[in-house]
């Protein structure tokens, strides 16, 4: 609620013109090196989905893979890589998208889930929406469920709710 809101508010580091000029940054990394803060968010996302609404978590390179795999390993579950382009050595599904800044392409193991697990992904920021656009759809395409999509800050004058709808998106901070 608005106490993991608070904590969240309260560590992120807003960095001007990184990595480009008029972009302005949002630095979680604080919020990782916290370990109690960092433990009240990874709580404050499991207990907004219920431990028994997904049976695996994906993390998207290379921030979401912090916050996915304390997730998966605080309710038991799995956590799935998706990856950026070239790092994962099996067959795999692509999805490309624009970013913020630059261009980037997603990948995903094509055995990745087992038919109709739910999956819970993960990110730590969203932003225009492209990166979870392209998870998501690479996650339908390896034959998961999308259980839900989930982040510790939203920045919701970027648009990516909009962009994802009808598929829900829950941010711990809306800025
Ligand atoms: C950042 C952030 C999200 C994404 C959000 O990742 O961690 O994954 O941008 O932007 P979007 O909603 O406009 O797609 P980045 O691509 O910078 O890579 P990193 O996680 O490896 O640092
Ligand atoms: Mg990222």
């Amino acid at each position: 609620g608005a106490a993991v809101a608070e904590l969240v508010a309260g560590r992120v580091l807003d960095v001007p013109d990184f990595p480009k000029p008029g972009i302005m940054f949002k630095d979680l990394m604080p919020l990782f090196a916290d370990g109690a803060v960092f433990r009240e968010v990874v709580d404050g996302i499991v207990a907004h989905h219920g431990r028994e609404s997904f049976d695996v978590v994906v993390g998207i390179e290379a921030r979401g893979f912090v916050v996915a795999a304390a997730i998966a390993y605080a309710t038991g579950v799995g956590v799935v890589p998706v990856r950026k382009a070239g790092k994962l050595p099996r067959a795999t599904h692509s999805a490309s998208y624009a970013l913020e800044y630059g261009e980037a392409t997603l990948e995903v193991h094509q055995d990745a889930f087992t038919a109709g697990h739910r999956v819970l992904v993960v990110d730590d920021v969203l932003a225009t929406g492209g990166t979870a656009e392209a998870t998501l759809d690479l996650v339908e395409r390896a034959g998961g469920t999308v259980a839900g999509f989930t982040v510790l800050m939203e920045l919701a004058f970027l648009g990516g709710r909009e962009r994802l709808a009808p598929r829900p998106v829950h941010a711990l901070l809306t800025v």
